[in-house]
């Protein structure tokens, strides 16, 4: 027996089972493809032969391959030698998936949590490196020792299986979000005759407010207060609505501030105005 095992053996995987060797703790390892398993072979894991006897060696697996589809695939077939067994998921994937792996495991009788790496495999191992995981909170209570070796900012941040995805789409939604801003900003400076150098110069002035939307954020929708508004979204609408006009009379095109132009004007519509403009984070998931 060894104290975990290790599916998947990527370039997360192999960062992972590595420092879970360098824990001290024995740890059997298994890929698809053998030999990525050497290095680990050497510095003192076992080699197991399949997914079954990799699962079978020890009380809790972390497994970090393709997908959650992917880890659904390598283990439905285990059946109830899953039974009693921990899963722990660090592969990444979208909710259904998420749900899916969780509704196999549940059946064959075995404990799950999903997590969500934020960091390079070169972070892994370090006290600053946060592993984010979702399941049942006995199992976290259990494992999450294991969880705190890989990352040492590692949390338990909710109890659903489509939790870790949706966490993974709204950061990256987040940042994209900001991307394609900066994406549609430039667009519409090239069509309105503004030097590039000069919106490039006010990139950094923008990021750095961003960190007042953040602090709005995590100050009104935790607690869901956004009356005493800094900013409503009936000011935000008539911006909104300014920049707008301007891409449409530079002809640019404008999927992603009409988007946001008309969410705003909803929000409106629906009894926000006076409101904090995180305020429709409320009225998008009412829907
Ligand atoms: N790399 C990062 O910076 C990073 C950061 C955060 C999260 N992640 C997540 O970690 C997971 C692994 O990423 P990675 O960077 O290690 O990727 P990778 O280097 O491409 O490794 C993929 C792993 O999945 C295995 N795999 C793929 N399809 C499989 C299948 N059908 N059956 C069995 N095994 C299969 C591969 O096995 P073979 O070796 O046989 O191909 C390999 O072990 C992904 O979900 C990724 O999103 C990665």
């Amino acid at each position: 027996m060894s104290d975990v095992s290790a599916i998947g053996l990527g370039k997360m995987g192999a960062a992972l089972a590595t420092t879970l060797l360098s824990s001290g703790r024995s740890v059997t390892v298994w890929n698809r493809s053998a030999d990525k398993a050497a290095a680990l072979l050497e510095a003192g894991a076992t080699l197991a032969p399949s997914p079954n006897a990799a699962i079978a060696a020890s009380p809790v697996s972390i497994t970090c391959v393709k997908t959650h589809a992917t880890t659904t695939e390598l283990l439905r077939p285990l059946g109830a030698a899953l039974a009693g067994k921990t899963i722990i998921d660090l592969s990444t994937g979208g909710a259904k998936e998420a749900e899916e792996l969780v509704a196999m495991l549940l059946a064959a009788g075995a404990r799950w949590q999903i997590g969500m790496i934020n960091a390079y495999p070169s972070g892994i191992g370090k006290p600053e490196t946060a592993i984010l995981c979702a399941g049942p909170a006995e199992v976290w209570a259990a494992h999450g020792d294991v969880v705190r070796t890989l990352g040492g900012a590692s949390a338990h941040v909710g109890t659903e299986p489509a939790a870790i995805p949706g966490l993974f789409a709204a950061m990256f939604t987040a940042r994209q979000g900001f991307m394609f801003g900066l994406i549609y900003g430039g667009a519409v400076c090239r069509k309105a005759g503004l030097p590039m150098e000069a919106f490039a110069a006010q990139v950094p002035v923008t990021f750095g407010m961003a960190k007042n939307y953040a602090d709005l954020f995590m100050r009104s929708v935790p607690t869901q207060s956004y009356d005493d508004a800094g900013a409503t979204v009936a000011v935000y609408l008539a911006a909104l609505d300014d920049a707008l006009s301007t891409f449409e009379a530079t002809g640019t095109t404008d999927a992603l501030p009409r988007l946001m132009r008309d969410l705003a004007a909803r929000g409106v519509a629906e009894g926000y105005a006076a409101k904090e403009l995180t305020a429709l984070v409320e009225m998008l998931a009412k829907d």
